[in-house]
């Protein structure tokens, strides 16, 4: 089974469910994302966290929000036009991140926050995916990851694929993260908070 997002499923990120389930505006919020900050969504796919994330930082904040698929990001754009925001910018990237590219260069503010939602268990190797885009956060910014449950159940990807709890917390303490908490969502997905120092 493919390990990587299909686009053809990207109506489903929009979902009534989700949205009871994963209620992303209050989860930024209660996480501290505030207005006039800079926030980077990582694997944005089409805006479920980058849309709301626009609104809490407003017209002084900004949203950065970076993916492989550029039919995500297309997807992105038309749901911005139809909310009248034009505080998000788009990047396509390669698997491997910004580290080394031009858009580290362009980025010239950087960021308050970093969100990974449901994408750490799509890559490779998760430490070195995360060491590529912490410079782009600023010092003491926060890290939020939000990844499904590693336990069987009807929806989602693969058991083999995703990325259990444990193994995430090793993965940040590797990149010399703090941890400040984590916690079962609910029952399809696990929150870590981690800032960095
Ligand atoms: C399951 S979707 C989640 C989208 C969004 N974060 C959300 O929670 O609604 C995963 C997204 O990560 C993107 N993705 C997968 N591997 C990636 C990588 N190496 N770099 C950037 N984006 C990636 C996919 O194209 C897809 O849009």
């Amino acid at each position: 089974m493919a390990k990587v997002f299909n686009p053809a499923n990207r109506d489903k990120l929009h979902s009534k469910e989700r949205e009871r389930i994963l209620p992303a505006q209050r989860i930024l919020q209660a996480c501290g994302l505030k207005e006039g900050q800079v926030f980077l969504d990582v694997g944005c796919g089409n805006g479920y966290f980058s849309l709301p994330a626009a609104q809490i930082v407003g017209a002084a904040g900004e949203v950065h929000a970076f993916d492989i698929s550029q039919e995500m990001l297309d997807d992105l754009k038309e749901r911005m036009q139809e909310r009248a925001l034009d505080n998000i910018k788009t990047y396509q990237v390669g698997e491997g991140g910004t580290c080394g590219t031009e858009i580290e260069e362009q980025l010239t503010a950087r960021g308050d926050m970093m969100l990974m939602a449901n994408i750490l268990h799509e890559v490779e190797e998760p430490a070195d995916f995360l060491e590529c885009y912490l410079p782009l956060l600023k010092d003491q910014a926060r890290l939020l990851v939000i990844d499904w449950r590693k336990k069987e159940m009807d929806k989602g990807p693969a058991l083999e694929h995703r990325l259990d709890f444990e193994s995430l917390e090793k993965v940040i303490r590797e990149v010399g993260l703090k941890l400040e908490y984590s916690r079962i969502l609910n029952e399809r997905y696990y929150l870590l908070v981690a800032d960095k120092i």
